[in-house]
């Protein structure tokens, strides 16, 4: 295999990308990016290995989510906190329900770049250059916001780092408290038939605290009860960007993309003499995988030896997109082979990506009926293969969107059009994501 660097995708076809017009003005914000300091540090992407390593090995949970795409004009403290709320809310109840360590990897602080089906969107017969998130263009349906501008990265960096930044106060400073996050929105249950199971695990979450604080355990003797880890991740889709924040770690000599402590190659992009694997097999942090239902066994066995020639656990997740009703057809399968072969991997479900439909209102949308069954069945499958179900990938909000149908609030059809706001994929709500919480608990207790 030919030498590896950072630019070495180059070389290599690529697809999904956009056409910038000035190449000089696109490697003058590569340069400048460059220069700027990294997101992460390599020695946080090491912990979280450490920590999908025991995923891997069966020993723990990952729970990945946030935006389908962050947005600029979305941005905002409310939309932060409570993003990260909702999701430390929903990693207690799997904690505690499971009885093991919850690794928490929000999709945020870089999630800006998003592949399409079509490199052109055509509205009453006019014809532009589709969105692809907002690191490339806007999403405003006009040419001139359509057009890929470079100067969107050093945007997205400044936006990625403030993120960051808002995040790593809240885990470190008081908001991640184990007694705040167990004042939950309970709202949600009202009216539902899970009623007393939910307020059942609250409870004896609530009891535990007090049970500990008695004993003298509390807040301010013991950190781990105020403070949390809550790492980074997106889809690493603009491999221009990548480059320039993927740093040589001083401590190790190791390359690491420190624009975030886990990357993903989507679905789209995982072709196997493609710039993004070759871009992926250089970088020492953890780094994910999209697995559809296309994806044949010999395929993935290929795929998995070249993100992860050492065979290392933590190094590769696996996350599978298969929808509710191709699931157990393809996904035993590969779960056998991967076994068969002693290939260390954590297998995540991401219950979402394949089971996007649009509405007779004409929304793109998710029915949540649907995902919690495709949740189910990966649980199922594991079950019977005897593999480790290790985590889940949810596109999510901690705010009060309509935009997946279904969930105790049983959201319409026509109540979509309330409160819309996806610029991409349709996400669970606040309400929707802690009900899922719940109904994912009972899976970890009996696996
Ligand atoms: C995504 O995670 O937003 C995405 C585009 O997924 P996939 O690559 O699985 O289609
Ligand atoms: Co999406």
């Amino acid at each position: 295999m030919s030498q590896w660097q950072p630019d070495s995708w180059r070389a290599k076809p690529i697809v999904q990308q956009p056409t910038y017009e000035d190449k000089q003005e696109l490697s003058q914000v590569e340069k400048t990016l460059k220069s700027y300091p990294p997101l992460v540090f390599a020695a946080e992407t090491r912990e979280l290995f450490r920590q999908l390593g025991d995923v891997a090995e069966g020993k723990g949970f990952l729970l990945q989510g946030g935006d389908c795409a962050e947005s600029f004009d979305e941005f905002n403290a409310p939309k932060i906190r409570d993003t990260f709320k909702v999701i430390l809310q929903m990693a207690i109840v799997l904690t505690f329900a499971g009885r093991c360590p919850v690794t928490k990897v929000a999709r945020m602080a870089g999630q800006y770049a998003k592949p399409r089906s079509g490199d052109f969107e055509t509205i009453n017969g006019v014809a532009l250059p589709s969105y692809r998130g907002d690191i490339i263009n806007n999403f405003e349906f006009t040419k001139e916001a359509r057009r890929p501008d470079p100067l969107r990265m050093v945007e997205a960096y400044n936006k990625s780092a403030s993120t960051l930044n808002l995040l790593r106060a809240f885990a470190q400073g008081g908001l991640a408290d184990l007694h705040e996050v167990n004042r939950w929105n309970m709202a949600f249950v009202e009216n539902n038939p899970l009623k007393d199971k939910y307020q059942d695990l609250a409870k004896r979450i609530q009891d535990s605290l007090e049970l500990m604080s008695v004993m003298g355990i509390n807040a301010t003797n013991t950190p781990t009860l105020r403070e949390t880890s809550l790492y980074t991740s997106h889809e690493a889709l603009l491999l221009n960007y990548e480059q320039a924040l993927t740093r040589v770690d001083t401590l190790t000599g190791n390359w690491y993309n420190c624009s975030a402590h886990m990357l993903w190659i989507g679905e789209r992009t995982r072709q196997l003499d493609h710039a993004h694997i070759e871009f992926f097999r250089g970088i020492h942090n953890p780094v994910g995988v999209k697995v559809g239902p296309s994806m044949q066994e010999d395929e993935l066995i290929q795929l998995i030896d070249a993100l992860n020639p050492n065979n290392e656990a933590g190094r590769l997740t696996l996350i599978t997109r298969m929808g509710a009703d191709n699931l157990e057809q393809n996904l035993p399968k590969l779960l056998r082979r991967v076994k068969q072969e002693g290939r260390k991997v954590v297998w995540s479900s991401d219950p979402m990506h394949g089971n996007t439909f649009t509405s007779e209102s004409g929304y793109k949308t998710r029915n949540f009926d649907a995902i919690l069954r495709e949740i189910q069945q990966f649980f199922a499958a594991h079950k019977a293969e005897g593999t480790h179900a290790g985590g889940i990938h949810l596109e999510m909000t901690g705010q009060h969107v309509t935009e997946c149908t279904g969930g105790a609030y049983q959201i319409g059809d026509d109540d979509l059009a309330q409160a819309y706001k996806t610029q991409c994929d349709p996400r669970l709500n606040a309400d929707q994501v802690l009900e899922m919480a719940f109904l994912v608990a009972d899976h970890l207790k009996v696996s």
